[in-house]
C-alpha cells in the first residue's frame, strides 16, 4: 500500500470531506491522526478505521485552540513516531455581508479557517523537517478564488489560506515539504446542507431547490461532488505520483470557477 509506514494527520476528520480523506489515507495503509471539535465524531471514525485493520489516534478539540493542537500533534508522534502528511481540513461557512457580522462570529470563521490552519501547519513542520519531508494539503474553497455574496468573513478566510499556501511552499521547499491547496466548489457534505438549507430558509426554498438551481446555472459538469472525489486529490498530491507539485492552488468543482 503507497503509504505504509506514513503518518496522516486530518484536522475536521469527523464529517464530510475530512472523514472521506482520512478513510482513504487509511485504506492506503496510512496511520491517521484524526482531530474533531466534535469528539464523538472522530471516536467513530477512529472505530471505523481500526475494524478495517487500520490505526488511528482520534483528538477531541478546537483547531483554533494552541494547546489543542499541541496535545493533538504530540499525541500523534507519541502515538505513530512521526508525521508525513497534513490535511488542514477543519473549517466553518457563516451566511452574512460585512456590516451585518458581530464581531464574535468574524472571530470564529478567521480562527477556525485560518489562524487554525496556521497553528497546525506550525506545530507539524517540525516534525515533517524531521521526516525528511512530507506534504501539507489545505483546504480553501471556490470562495477563496472569487468573491461570493453574503460571504465575507468566510471568502476572505479561504482567499488567506492559498496566500499562506504560497508562503509554505516558498519557505518549506528546501526541506522537501510541499504545500499545495485545494479549492472544492460544491460538496455532497453537512456544511453544504446546511449552507443551502440557510439559504433556501431566506428565499422561501427547500435546501435541495436552492442547490439544484445553484448547479444547474453554475456547474458546467451539472452535479455536485461528492466527498470521495476531493480525497482523492488530496491523497494523489500527497503521494509519490504528485512529487513535483508545490505551491499549487487545485480547483475540484466540476468546472464551477471556470469562467461565466
Ligand atoms: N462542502 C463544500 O461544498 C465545501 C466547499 C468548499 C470548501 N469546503 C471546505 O471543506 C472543509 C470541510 O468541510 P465539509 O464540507 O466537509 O464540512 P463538514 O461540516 O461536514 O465537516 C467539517 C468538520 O470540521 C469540524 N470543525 C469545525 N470547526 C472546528 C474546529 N474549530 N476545530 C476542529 N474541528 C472543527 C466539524 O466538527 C466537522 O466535523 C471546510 O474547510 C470547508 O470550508 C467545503
Amino acid at each position: 500500500m503507497k503509504f505504509s509506514g506514513k503518518t496522516a494527520l486530518v484536522t475536521g476528520a469527523g464529517s464530510g470531506i475530512g472523514r472521506a480523506t482520512a478513510l482513504a489515507f487509511a485504506a492506503q495503509g496510512a496511520m491517521v491522526g484524526a482531530l474533531d471539535i466534535n469528539e464523538p465524531s472522530v471516536k467513530s471514525l477512529q472505530k471505523e478505521i481500526e475494524q478495517a485493520g487500520g490505526r488511528c489516534f482520534a483528538f477531541g478539540g478546537d483547531i483554533a485552540v494552541p494547546a489543542n493542537v499541541t496535545n493533538f500533534v504530540d499525541g500523534c508522534v507519541a502515538q505513530f513516531g512521526r508525521v508525513d502528511f497534513l490535511f488542514n481540513n477543519a473549517g466553518v461557512e457563516f451566511i452574512s455581508a460585512l456590516a451585518d457580522t458581530d464581531e464574535a462570529d468574524w472571530d470564529k470563521v478567521v480562527d477556525t479557517n485560518y489562524k487554525g490552519t496556521f497553528l497546525v501547519s506550525k506545530a507539524c513542520i517540525p516534525h515533517l523537517r524531521t521526516a525528511g519531508g512530507g506534504v501539507i494539503i489545505n483546504n480553501a474553497s471556490d470562495a477563496g478564488l472569487r468573491g461570493i455574496k453574503m460571504n465575507a468573513a468566510y471568502s476572505s478566510s479561504k482567499a488567506a489560506i492559498i496566500h499562506l499556501t504560497r508562503s509554505v511552499a516558498l519557505d518549506y521547499g528546501k526541506y522537501n515539504i510541499r504545500c499545495n491547496c485545494i479549492c472544492p466548489g460544491c460538496i455532497r457534505t453537512p456544511l453544504c446542507e446546511r449552507f443551502n438549507a440557510e439559504v433556501g430558509a431566506r428565499k422561501g426554498m427547500s435546501g435541495e431547490e436552492v442547490l439544484k438551481e445553484f448547479v444547474d446555472a453554475n456547474i458546467p459538469m451539472g452535479r455536485v461532488g461528492m466527498p470521495e472525489e476531493v480525497a482523492s486529490v488530496v491523497t494523489f498530491l500527497c503521494s509519490e505520483e504528485g512529487r513535483y507539485v508545490s505551491g499549487a492552488i487545485i480547483p475540484i468543482d466540476g468546472g464551477l470557477t471556470a469562467g461565466m
